[in-house]
């Protein structure tokens, strides 16, 4: 397999229940810095990919690498590891920690990866340094960098949960349905913002949503029920 790809996806299957099939793929792959739209409507199965991908669910069938490394062939200390290393994730909730401020959310990967604690430090001097730069470019003014997340608007936890995915320079950012809370112009501007910054890292970028106007915005747009071949959904 060749290690241009950050993500490689062969014969996966999965399924809630041993005799549902919801995820179906025979083949799907995202190249270095490359970034795509998956679309697909509600119910389809989208978020249920991204967590096979992620790792909060595990498929007993099928191959799923990532940066060139089969996840079935390593231990799940090593599974977590390279998902922490090489992984940028935006849940469809964002998953952010009210309690934590601004900072101390964005941070977060670092304290879990080695490696993209050590790229944030290279890029901007410090983990703080670079969480700071990451999410005044996206647009949080200065005064919000201490607040806890809890106290922020949507749109702002927004930001947070994507600079929270960039830090360190992740090699591929799996981002959920991330912009279904923002109005039209709110929307085009934030996955811009999304765009901009991950592309100054080379992060690949897999976004997925039901919402069909939005694909412009990506360099290949995909859909599940063509992925999915013979899943029911
Ligand atoms: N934890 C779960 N247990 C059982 N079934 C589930 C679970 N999560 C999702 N499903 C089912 O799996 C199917 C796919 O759900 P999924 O959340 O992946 O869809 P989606 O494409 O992300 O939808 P949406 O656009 O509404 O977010 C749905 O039929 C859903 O009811
Ligand atoms: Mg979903």
């Amino acid at each position: 397999m060749s290690t241009d790809k950050v993500l490689s996806i062969a014969q996966l299957r999965f399924g809630y229940t041993p005799t549902q099939t919801i995820i179906d793929i025979d083949r799907f792959e995202i190249a270095a810095g490359e970034s795509v739209f998956l679309k697909g409507p509600s119910g389809s199965g989208k978020s249920t990919l991204l967590g096979l991908i992620g790792g909060v669910l595990t498929s007993q069938n099928g191959r799923l690498s990532i940066c060139g490394t089969e996840l079935t062939e390593v231990s799940s200390a090593q599974r977590d590891k390279l998902r922490a290393d090489h992984l940028g994730i935006i849940f469809q909730q964002f998953n952010l920690l009210p309690y934590l401020g601004v900072i101390q959310n964005c941070i977060l990967p670092c304290r879990f990866s080695a490696r993209r604690r050590e790229r944030a430090i290279k890029a901007d001097g410090s983990v703080k340094a670079s969480a700071k730069k990451l999410i005044t470019g996206l647009g949080l003014s200065d005064d919000l960098l201490e607040r806890r997340v809890g106290e922020l608007s949507v749109g702002q936890q927004q930001r947070v949960a994507v600079a929270r995915a960039l830090i360190g320079g992740p090699d591929l950012i799996i981002a959920d349905e991330p912009t279904s809370a923002l109005d039209h112009s709110n929307r085009d501007r934030f996955i811009e913002l999304l765009n901009h910054s991950r592309e100054e890292f080379g992060s690949a970028l897999l976004f997925v949503s039901h919402d069909q106007t939005l694909a412009a915005h990506f360099d290949r747009s995909v859909s599940l029920s063509d992925l999915n071949t013979m899943a029911l959904a």
